[in-house]
């Protein structure tokens, strides 16, 4: 033991010479200071101060983590993938470390996938602050040894079943892996794992996503611009701050209708698909829609250039999309990851939302309005009535118009109310 650069003997104002009289002196002073420290910092055992300030209700010694691979494809993929993030680590008893999304479509864009960080889009305090006692984001400046690492193989392809994959988990869980402070998954895109958790499980991640502020005003400003029209038109007669609009969220993209064509024949339904002229009319058949009202049409930007989009709708819908609406800049300014952001915070908070099931995007829309819905006690969730109602242009509904939309929480997977199904359970 090295002897620190002061002077025992000065120190205590006596003339000890030997090195017995300053190892001595030294203890002393070094028992001084273990007696004043240790009881305020009882889990002192030479972790930087930096963790043990982090946050006084956890017992920061104990805390493991999980590091997932950057998060890929579209917004909505991205916040499934992300869930599936947070409750494998759930499982693990371990915190999250906060994941990169990716600012751009990887499927069109491959050379160019440009991570973005979690907290670039979506509020970081604020998401524990929700999420706490459920799930937790850390930082990577929180692990104290970036060595003590183990990595985990998650399996793919038909052989790896769900029940393989859960097994998997269970073990990483127990001894000898619950000792490594870190577990990083290697491998494939989150959003491929396996679904093991029940759909209010997911719901409860979502709530606690809230957008940065930057991006939300955005969003404030297109709708704030799709109400003003409104009030122009004078469509009816409320403040501008109430003043209705109807969202779709029109799927029929060239990329899209390969998709889903392929789809229908793969799952053998025929209701997956909807051309442009099926939209118009069903959404034009809605019973009980009061008009005249805005409609805001959310479609790709390949479809801006195509007028026929606006045209053809039932008298008393008045159909806008970014570029008739003057917001097409404010859309350009961001990279593809933010501009559908924007785009479905101005769906979700629309009066009447028409989206397609199997889209993810217009299922989790659906998703967030029925848990408003259940936040605020509401037990009648299907039709116009209702606070936020929703419907499905893919689906047939009353008077040839589209089906009445809801979101099944008790169901016991994501998949069957998220995507992938035409499951309204209205
Ligand atoms: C996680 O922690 C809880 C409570 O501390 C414990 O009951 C559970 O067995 C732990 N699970 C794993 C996988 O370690
Ligand atoms: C597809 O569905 C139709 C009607 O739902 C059924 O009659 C037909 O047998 C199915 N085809 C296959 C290959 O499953
Ligand atoms: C919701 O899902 C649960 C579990 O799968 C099922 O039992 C129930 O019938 C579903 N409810 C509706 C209205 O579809």
């Amino acid at each position: 033991m090295e002897l620190p650069c002061f002077k025992p003997s000065k120190f205590f104002g006596l003339h000890m010479n030997s090195l017995t009289y300053k190892c001595a002196a030294f203890l002393v002073i070094a028992l001084l200071f273990r007696a004043v420290w240790l009881p305020r910092s009882s889990n002192f055992r030479g972790i930087p101060n930096s963790r043990l300030s982090l946050d006084p209700n956890l017992d920061n010694e104990k805390l493991k983590f999980l590091e997932v691979p950057q998060i890929v494809w579209g917004l909505n993929n991205q916040k499934i993938a992300f869930a599936r993030a947070c409750l494998t680590a759930r499982m693990l008893n371990r915190t999250l470390l906060m994941p990169s999304l990716s600012a751009s479509l990887f499927y069109k864009e491959v050379d160019q996938l440009r991570s973005i960080s979690f907290d670039k889009v979506f509020q970081f305090e604020e998401f524990n602050a929700r999420c706490g006692g459920f799930v937790r984001l850390g930082r990577y400046s929180e692990v104290s040894d970036t060595r003590d690492v183990f990595e985990l193989q998650k399996g793919s392809g038909r052989r790896w079943t769900v029940e393989k994959d859960f097994q998997q988990l269970r073990e990483f869980g127990k001894a000898p892996y619950d000792e490594y402070q870190l577990i990083r998954v290697v491998g494939k895109n989150p959003f491929v794992w396996h679904d093991h958790w029940p759909a209010k499980d997911y719901a409860k991640i979502f709530e606690c996503l809230v957008l940065v502020e930057e991006i939300s005003r955005e969003a404030d400003k297109v709708v704030s611009k799709i109400r003003e029209i409104g009030v122009e038109k004078r469509s009816r007669v409320a403040p501008l701050q109430t003043m209705p609009y109807v969202a779709v969220h029109m799927r029929i993209e060239k990329d899209w209708m390969i998709h889903c064509k392929k789809l229908e024949h793969r799952l053998n339904v025929s209701e997956i698909c909807s051309s442009k002229e099926q939209i118009k009319q069903r959404v034009g058949s809605i019973v009980g829609l009061e008009t005249p009202i805005v409609m805001y049409l959310a479609v790709a930007d390949d479809l801006l250039e195509d007028n026929s989009i606006l045209e053809g709708w039932s008298e008393g819908l008045l159909p806008y999309e970014k570029k008739k609406l003057g917001v097409l800049d404010t859309y350009k300014k961001h990279p593809y990851l933010i501009q559908s952001a924007i785009d479905y915070e101005v769906c979700l908070r629309s009066n009447v939302f028409v989206g397609n099931t199997f889209s993810t995007f217009s299922s989790l829309v659906v998703l967030e309005r029925t848990q408003l819905m259940m936040n605020e006690g509401v037990e009648q969730r299907c039709g116009i009535d209702v606070r936020w109602p929703s419907y499905a242009y893919n689906l047939e509904g009353e008077s040839n118009g589209p089906r009445r939309w809801a979101a099944n929480m008790s169901d016991v997977s994501l998949q069957a109310i998220s995507y992938g199904s035409n499951h309204v359970s209205c």
